[in-house]
């Protein structure tokens, strides 16, 4: 599903204190693309993703997703947020079915479906066990398989792999060029690890320093499908990476100095 930023700002006042997250962004994302958000801490792009969510409304400007203009909660996303959200009472399977059942799924139904995605993510041996008795990186794919579970037709996702480890970062990213090659949902995904960014990304987009705009697009031209082991050392790849590097080094220098 199709993605337009049509000169976007948000304006936050907080104890009489106003905070520009957003200035006027403009940008465009199509059916199926895969798009990575990077850009320096505070800079709006969590605020740009809520807003596409349907969770907060711009200040001026607007956004469509699929032609529709979003105004209150966009059903057609799966949202993964940075916090899991899983429910520590519910087995994994059963934090996987809760949306299909609060959408009106029969339980049988949805029981069947939360087992094929839990299958997907690679977790089928552990989908009677509860949040706190898995890995940080089990609990990414029980959320994963949960944003999977409605189908919606884009996936946002915030940092989602930030807080693992290098290698099973890697392993996650597999995972997620996998289902996305299947499935060719439009993603949108923020994070701070450039390098994971052009890994997966049909286009790196880097924003600049708050107030958030766009600085910089870049197409990703590195074949499909890719292979996150090893293209990180190819040259293109390296050539690609300083490219960028140097377009988000003084924004992150530059919040440094504040
Ligand atoms: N609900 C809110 N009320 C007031 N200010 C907010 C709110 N949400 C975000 N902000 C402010 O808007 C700015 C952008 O925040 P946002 O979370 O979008 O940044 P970010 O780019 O996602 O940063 P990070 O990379 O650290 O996650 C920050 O200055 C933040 O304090
Ligand atoms: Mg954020």
């Amino acid at each position: 599903m199709s993605i337009v930023v049509e000169s976007v700002s948000k304006l936050f006042v907080r104890r009489g204190r106003e905070v520009v997250a957003l200035d006027e962004l403009s940008l465009n994302i199509e059916t199926g693309e895969f798009v990575a958000f990077v850009g320096p801490s505070g800079c709006g792009k969590s605020t740009l993703l809520n807003m596409i969510a349907g969770i907060l409304e711009p200040t001026s400007g607007s956004i469509e997703h699929d032609g529709r203009v979003v105004s209150g909660p966009n059903r057609a996303v799966g949202y993964m947020t940075q916090a899991d959200g899983l429910l520590p009472w519910r087995s994994a399977e059963d934090n996987v079915m809760l949306p299909l059942i609060l959408r009106g799924v029969g339980k049988a139904e949805a029981r069947r479906r939360s087992d094929e995605l839990l299958s997907t993510v690679n977790l089928s041996t552990f989908a009677r066990h509860f949040p706190n008795e898995l890995s940080g990186g089990m609990r990414k794919r029980v959320a994963l398989a949960q944003v999977l579970a409605y189908d919606p037709g884009t996936l946002l996702m915030d940092e989602p792999f930030g807080a693992l480890d290098a290698q099973l970062k890697l392993v996650m990213q597999n995972e997620l060029l996998e289902i996305w090659e299947r499935t060719k949902k439009t993603v949108v995904f923020v994070t701070h690890d450039l390098a994971e960014a052009i890994a997966l990304a049909d286009r790196v987009i880097v924003f600049t320093g708050r107030p958030g705009r766009v600085k910089l697009e870049e197409t990703i031209t590195l074949p499909r499908p890719r292979d996150v082991f090893k293209d990180r050392f190819t040259a293109g790849f390296q050539q690609t990476y300083e490219r960028i590097w140097q377009a988000l080094e003084p924004e992150i220098k530059k919040g440094e100095a504040l």
